[in-house]
């Protein structure tokens, strides 16, 4: 069978959903491999890199897509404006996608996956389970961007992050918080530390408190039951309108004295706690940085902008989207691993139209197939009309 790897159409991907490295992988495994030119390009690989380990290489992306059986992306497919197309029209009848496709937020993809009989993945869905853990797309980009956010705090913060004891005087560390301590926020935390920076985390989990404390940091847990902060699946549970004023209440207590603020507060499946209000941001210190790493999903502060990064009263907000994205070199090799770690998962190879959808990541991630929306979840999600 032969896998394609498309060049990504959004301008501001630079990612590519394999590298030599899994290439050369997919080759010793019985695969075929065909990559479009420049694929790679924005993550400083040539075409002449995939062409050392075996792959061949397609002119165009009507090329690319003629031929390949199983397709892998890095984002969802999308509109092409320069060729006038959907990349799924691209795509041949019957054939295999593996991309995150967010499908209860896109469902306008699933009439054109199911036109096309097109057996779709959703590597967004890979559950949080030990023996998954080498496939979860999501935590590898959530540690390239929690680390990738104190990066950018540090560069927009006018002062320095470690204590500096120096001829002049001395010099106090940076203060900062860090709200949510999932993967990204172990990582903000790991990082900040790293840079010498007094980190301070919140939680509504309890069970964050070890981790967070094994990194040097104080922890501030906003939840005393386990039970009513998390699902059986180790994610945070939605919490109470009023139990969020409380929280704000809290983060204001420390919000004054903090040079950065980190947040990363999310439930899956959900827009963004809301613990960061306007007002909340005007009591912070003149030249302090917000970078919300939950802007996407509306944002854990009032006043960050998706994409954007600008100052209110002050404070630097940085909402920058696709964080991971600006380390393209590192997040293709961690995802591009994860793909094919999932590919040999399926092993499309061996069980084509025979799925055992009775293993937990093929359940979890299988959306379409022959035709049909097979995901129970998403079978619920209302197609646009017309
Ligand atoms: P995660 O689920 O591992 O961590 C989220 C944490 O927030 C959990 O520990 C949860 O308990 C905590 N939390 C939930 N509600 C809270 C509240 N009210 N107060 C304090 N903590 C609360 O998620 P992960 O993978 O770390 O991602 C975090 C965020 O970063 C997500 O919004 C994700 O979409 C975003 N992200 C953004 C990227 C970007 O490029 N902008 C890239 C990767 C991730």
């Amino acid at each position: 069978m032969k896998i394609g790897i498309p060049k990504e159409i959004v301008p501001e991907e630079s990612r590519v959903a394999a590298v030599p490295e899994t290439v050369a992988k997919m080759i010793k495994a019985g695969w075929e491999v065909v990559v479009e030119s420049g694929a790679g390009a924005r993550s400083y690989i040539e075409d002449q890199d995939y062409e050392k380990v075996g792959a061949k290489i397609a002119a165009s992306p009507e090329m690319l897509f003629d031929q390949a059986e199983i397709v892998l992306k890095v984002q969802r497919p999308l509109f092409n404006d320069k060729k006038s197309l959907h990349e799924l029209d691209l795509m041949k009848a019957n054939s295999i996608l593996l991309a995150p496709l967010f499908p209860t937020r896109h469902p306008e993809l699933l009439a054109k996956l199911n036109a096309k009989k097109i057996t779709s993945f959703s590597l967004d869905m890979v559950p949080r389970i030990a023996r998954a853990q080498s496939m979860d797309i999501l935590s590898s980009m959530s540690n390239i961007a929690g680390y990738k956010s104190v990066i950018m705090a540090a560069n927009y913060l006018g002062k320095l992050f470690p204590m500096m004891t120096t001829a002049a005087g001395t010099i106090l560390p940076a203060k900062i918080i860090v709200i949510g301590a999932g993967v990204a926020g172990l990582q903000a935390i790991a990082t900040a530390r790293r840079l010498g920076g007094v980190v301070l985390a919140f939680d509504t989990r309890p069970i964050a408190e070890e981790q967070v404390q094994s990194l040097g940091a104080e922890f501030v847990c906003l939840q005393t039951s386990h039970a009513e902060a998390q699902d059986a699946g180790g994610y945070a549970k939605e919490q109470s309108a009023d139990f969020y004023q409380q929280e704000q209440a809290v983060i204001q207590q420390h919000l004054k004295e903090a040079d950065v603020v980190i947040s990363t507060a999310l439930i899956p499946g959900k827009p963004a706690p809301l613990l960061i209000t306007a007002e909340m941001v005007k009591t912070m210190k003149q030249g302090a940085v917000i970078v919300d790493l939950a802007v996407e999903q509306g944002g854990n502060c009032a006043l960050t902008k998706p994409g954007e990064i600008i100052i209110k009263h002050g404070v630097t907000l940085i909402g920058v989207l696709n964080v991971p994205g600006t380390l393209p070199i590192h997040a293709s090799q961690l995802y591009s691993r994860n793909l094919f770690a999932f590919l040999n998962h399926i092993n499309p190879q061996r069980h084509v139209n025979e799925w055992d959808f009775t293993d937990e990541i093929i359940k979890s991630c299988l959306i379409t197939h022959q035709g049909e929306t097979v995901h129970p979840s998403v079978q619920q999600v209302k197609l646009p009309a017309g």
